[in-house]
């Protein structure tokens, strides 16, 4: 029987409905609901099977080392406000999951690197709509503290093989916010 292209499917419904998520709830995720996430990234269409993307998670340990970074970064302008202080270190410790995402760099390759950046992308795509069918929110995270030095060290990785693209925040949602969309005329066009 031939599909009925007027109706959504469960799959289309899933890429619809999703948002980023700001706020969470307390809830643990499981390491199996994450698993099933990677294993969706692990699908993603990659040219030349470079399969450039690295997913870390990161345990209390590691996302702990990086608030003496957001100390100075916020120390930069000044004396920070308590509140603003417990609000930075927040962004860090307090999403359920937190995952760092990396694409490897080819220095010498400027298009490999631009497509692998694409493969990766859709890799994370891949990751957070896997979340988002087993009820899972997530962020996308590209904030300074993300990019520099003190992550890479956090990370152990070294900047000249894998750049960092972001940190993706895992949990369930406290609240999903509305989004406005471009309507379909103002993004898609058919040539004669
Ligand atoms: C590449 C990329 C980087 C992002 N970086 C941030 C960020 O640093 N801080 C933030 O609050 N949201 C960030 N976001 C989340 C977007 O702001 C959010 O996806 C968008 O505004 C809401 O649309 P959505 O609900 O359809 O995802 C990022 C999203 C993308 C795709």
């Amino acid at each position: 029987m031939e599909k009925d292209a007027t109706q959504p499917s469960q799959v289309q419904q899933n890429l619809i409905s999703r948002r980023s998520v700001f706020s969470y709830k307390a809830d643990a995720v499981d390491q199996a609901c994450l698993e099933q996430a990677f294993e969706a990234a692990r699908h993603a269409p990659c040219h030349r099977q470079t399969h450039p993307w690295r997913f870390y998670v990161m345990g209390p340990e590691t996302r702990a080392s990086l608030l003496p970074e957001v100390d100075r970064m916020l120390a930069a302008n000044g004396e920070p406000d308590p509140e603003i202080r417990e609000n930075a270190h927040g962004k860090i410790m307090l999403p359920p999951r937190l995952v760092a995402v990396t694409s490897a760099r080819s220095p010498d390759d400027a298009f490999r690197e631009e497509e692998d950046y694409a493969a990766t992308v859709c890799a994370i795509q891949n990751f957070v709509l896997s979340l988002w069918d087993q009820g899972l929110g997530a962020q996308w995270s590209t904030g300074s503290i993300t990019r520099g030095d003190a992550a890479y060290r956090a990370l152990d990785l070294d900047p000249a093989e894998e750049r960092i693209i972001g940190f993706i925040k895992v949990g369930y949602a406290a609240e999903v916010p509305q989004r406005r969309k471009k309507p379909l005329e103002a993004i898609r066009f058919y040539r004669p």
